[in-house]
């Protein structure tokens, strides 16, 4: 890799850039003719040359590594740019020389092996025409929700849906954020105080990291569903403790242990938060979760339910006690500073529910 790392010409102003799908390519500003370090490189205009970076650059593509490594990355002034964004290019190309640069594809007309769509509802014409129905019925519902929920920004439907959401959820209350990355930002970062202990899965979501970089808790990650470690971890923790797990994984889509978890927790006096992000609506009774297909609801502090994924539309809440639901409205930042979500997404996650409760068969065959 290193060795075909040459440098395009004296002036150096270069940029990186996504051509279509022949993907991303290096733009050079060097007027020389074709050089010699840079056998892929062809003319473009006039003072332009292009670089090719094979595609497709994704973190997820190591297949690709080797077929990717004659590319040559050169450092990035901008040319043409009226702005010095060196400080960006020069990050994004270390991200391309090691196969890990991101980039944003549409997939239409691809079969779906990837999306968290399990159940079809996001491209479900039948929850399309219920969603269209609820909201001509409702014309007085405003575009958009005008503000925070501390402001202008709270309904009844708000109310009204949360309200649904705990009883389906078999939970005393829920509290409606704009996705599950804020609610795992908010929870995590509000909730555990400095003094206390958080131990969290090695595998669990990047939303609940973050919540934690924000917090001011001592965090501590046990090794993936591994309980003699996790109850190394508990033995140690000091101050009031907190455990995150998901209920199901996202990245390899094995479950974890909650039964044994919540004995655990429960013996060491810790408090159990469990992100069912990718078990709602795939796992227990309609959907309702793993926590209440093991009846453990009782025992677990927090649980995290997102809509985006089975349910097909967007946004998230937290369950858990009334009291847990007061304190998220008073001190969870991703909650208060941000706009609600728009009454279109509160009817479409109603009637989501809706179809989710008429949905038993079609769960069934997830299984
Ligand atoms: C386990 C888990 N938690 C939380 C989230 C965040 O949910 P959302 O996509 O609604 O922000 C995700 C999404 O990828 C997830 O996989």
């Amino acid at each position: 890799m290193k060795k075909h790392n040459a440098r395009l010409g004296p002036q150096n102003n270069s940029r990186i850039m996504w051509d279509g799908f022949r993907g991303w390519r290096i733009r050079t500003g060097t007027n020389r003719s074709r050089d010699p370090r840079a056998p892929n490189s062809r003319r473009l205009g006039s003072s332009d040359w292009i670089v090719n970076w094979r595609g497709p650059v994704s973190r997820w593509s190591n297949a690709h590594k080797k077929s990717q490594s004659g590319g040559v990355i050169t450092s990035f002034p901008c040319s043409g740019a009226s702005m010095d964004e060196r400080f960006l290019n020069e990050r994004l190309a270390r991200r391309a020389e090691s196969n890990a640069l991101r980039s944003l594809h549409e997939t239409r007309d691809l079969v779906d092996f990837t999306s968290n769509d399990y159940l079809g509802f996001a491209r479900s014409s039948n929850l399309r025409e219920m969603v269209d129905a609820a909201l001509r019925d409702r014309p007085d519902l405003p575009l958009g929700s005008t503000g925070s929920r501390l402001l202008s920004g709270h309904t009844q439907l708000h109310a009204e849906i949360e309200e649904e959401v705990a009883t389906f959820h078999r939970a005393e209350s829920s509290l409606i954020f704009n996705s599950g990355y804020d609610a795992n930002i908010g929870l995590f970062s509000s909730v555990p105080q400095r003094s206390d202990t958080v131990l969290y899965d090695q595998l669990v979501h990047a939303s609940v990291r973050d919540g934690l970089r924000l917090g001011l808790a001592k965090a501590y990650s046990f090794r993936h569903n591994d309980l003699a470690h996790l109850e190394t971890r508990l033995r140690r923790a000091v101050g009031t403790c907190f455990v995150a797990v998901e209920s199901v994984y996202s990245m390899d889509g094995d479950c974890a242990p909650l039964r044994e978890i919540v004995e655990l927790v429960q013996h060491y006096d810790a408090y159990l938060i469990v992100d069912e992000a990718h078990a709602t609506g795939v796992f227990g009774t309609e959907g309702r979760g793993r926590v209440v297909e093991n009846s453990l609801q009782d025992m677990v502090f927090a649980r995290l339910h997102t809509f985006g994924k089975a349910l097909g539309v967007h946004g998230a809440a937290v369950v858990g006690s009334r009291t847990l639901k007061n304190y998220l409205i008073n001190f969870a930042r991703s909650f208060i500073y941000t706009t609600s979500l728009t009454p279109h997404s509160l009817v479409a996650i109603r009637c989501a529910y809706q179809q989710l409760a008429r949905s038993r068969g079609l769960i069934g065959q997830l299984h």
